[in-house]
């Protein structure tokens, strides 16, 4: 394994939409598992592909820190119900967080890392999450959808 740069804003790859991936290869996992590697790394809670450089549609979570991680490969969100209001961060916007709404429960189905269907129904966190990461194929970034955004380095100037 090996740790892989993480693109900050600024970088128009976080922009673009990513591409399907037709092929669930050893690649493939190898990317993966640099991606967690560098996730743990950074202490994050999920890392999208394009944060690494790489435009394909596939992102890994672990919600809870030494809980699951979930591999999402060409993922789709079936379904979306309620809403939450909950502050969210990203590896690539660093220094910031948010204030977003999102769905209190989604359910989002893709392949697995060995190309295999896989569906989950999320609540809450880790539904946040999800949507989070999934956003980042499309080159959505959480501050596309806060109604709030604080700016970490000033709140610590400021205590
Ligand atoms: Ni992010």
């Amino acid at each position: 394994m090996a740790l892989r740069n993480i693109v900050v804003e600024g970088d128009e790859i976080l922009r673009k939409k990513c591409r399907e991936i037709t092929d669930v290869n050893d690649r493939i996992r190898q990317t993966l598992d640099d991606m967690v590697e560098t996730m743990h790394e950074a202490m994050g809670v999920g890392l999208a592909a394009p944060q690494v450089g790489i435009m394909r549609r596939m992102f890994v979570a672990e919600p809870e820190p030494g809980g699951t991680i979930y591999y999402f490969i060409n993922p789709e969100i079936t379904m979306r119900e309620g809403s939450v209001e909950g502050e969210e961060g990203c590896l690539s916007v660093p220094g910031f967080a948010g204030l977003v709404d999102r769905p209190q429960k989604i359910t989002i189905k893709g392949l697995d890392r060995n190309g295999e269907p896989q569906e989950f129904t999320f609540e809450d966190f880790e539904a946040r999450v999800m949507c989070h990461e999934y956003d980042h194929l499309d080159g959505i970034l959480y501050k596309d959808r806060a109604k709030e955004m604080y700016d970490l380095s000033e709140q610590y100037e400021e205590e």
